[in-house]
């Protein structure tokens, strides 16, 4: 089969077009003829080796962590997919991954994808959505009427932390530049915080939960707007775990999983119209370092997706 395959760490041009091994599936396992995946900051900071303690390491691999595709064939163990399903996932991060003509994946990771969406809007939502859903309702136990502020609300993650909080029931404020004002309070934000001419913490106060995508200085002056026993969940990382205990709120930096029942959930409500996966540029396959360059600039509006097939 054709993927894209990493031979060393280095820039985008180690994302080498070429053959390689079909994948051979686990007795758990199911093929997926891979239609679509998507671009993730982690698919950069991998080929940088920069992650070497969470996905494959031995050389060569295939990075991509998001998949929507049909099932080509499944493990011997397998009865609750066959041939033919149309399904996404997040698959194992320490395995081969999706920038590829077919991945093999556990069946225990998979869902069947949205109806309503072809594949390459599905293959926008697994990972970013899973972690947009975790992010919110696992650790930061949003609940309806609660203020939530969202940093880096127009990206992969944000997009989707926006909407999801906005069906909760929350009040939503985003933070973004300029031309992305418009564009979130389309996706229902209540309040876009441009941060290029503003400063939120000079702005808000006695929020329930800060969702940072962003870190550093964003997430140090997050603590300055949560209300007493608010939550800050980040995507990036916690910096200074004593000063927020020592304010009396809660910090919690996750690693998003994959649970194939919030793909299921997110796949519902993407079919009832209330989530949409939003996708700035597609890029073929072969055109993959091409991607990555656009995904390092940091001001992906949704996400970049992959064509496979
Ligand atoms: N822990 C986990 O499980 C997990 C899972 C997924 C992602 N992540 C991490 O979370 C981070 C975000 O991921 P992503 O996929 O959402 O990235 P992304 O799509 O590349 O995010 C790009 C967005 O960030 C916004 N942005 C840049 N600087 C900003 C700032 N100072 N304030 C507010 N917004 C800003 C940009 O908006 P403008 O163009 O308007 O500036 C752009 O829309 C990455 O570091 C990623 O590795 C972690």
């Amino acid at each position: 089969m054709k993927a894209i395959q990493i031979h060393q760490y280095g820039g985008p041009e180690q994302l080498i077009y070429e053959e390689a091994p079909m994948p051979d599936i686990r007795e758990d396992d199911v093929l997926i003829r891979v239609m679509a995946t998507s671009v993730n900051p982690i698919d950069w900071k991998v080929r940088k080796g920069n992650m070497k303690s969470t996905v494959v390491r031995t050389f060569p691999f295939i990075p991509g962590w998001d998949v929507s595709g049909i099932i080509e064939k499944v493990g011997k163990k397998i009865s609750s997919f066959k041939v033919g399903d149309e399904v996404y996932a997040r698959p194992d991060t320490t395995r081969n991954g999706t920038y590829a003509e077919y991945v093999a994946v556990r069946a225990s990771e998979i869902a069947l994808k949205p109806t309503k969406l072809d594949h390459q809007f599905a293959a926008a939502v697994p990972l970013a959505g899973l972690t947009a859903w975790q992010g919110l309702f696992d650790h930061g136990q949003l609940q309806a009427g609660q203020k939530i502020l969202i940093h880096g609300a127009a990206g992969g993650v944000g997009t989707f932390a926006v909407q999801l909080a906005k069906w909760k029931g929350a009040y939503v404020i985003g933070t973004a530049s300029e031309k992305n004002i418009e564009f979130l309070k389309g996706l229902g934000a209540d309040e876009v915080i441009n941060y290029e001419s503003e400063h939120f913490e000079n702005k808000l106060k006695d929020i329930d939960v800060v969702f940072d995508t962003i870190g550093g200085e964003v997430q140090m002056n997050s603590q300055k707007v949560l209300k007493p026993g608010g939550i800050l969940v980040s995507t990036v990382g916690i910096k200074d775990d004593a000063s927020i205990k020592a304010k009396g709120l809660q910090g919690i930096s996750f690693m998003a999983k994959s649970l194939p029942d919030q793909l299921q959930q997110m796949a519902a409500l993407i079919d009832t119209g209330k989530l949409k996966p939003v996708i700035s540029k597609t890029f073929p396959l072969q055109e993959a370092a091409q991607a990555h360059r656009e995904s390092e600039k940091g001001h992906t509006r949704g996400k970049i997706v992959l064509k496979v097939h």
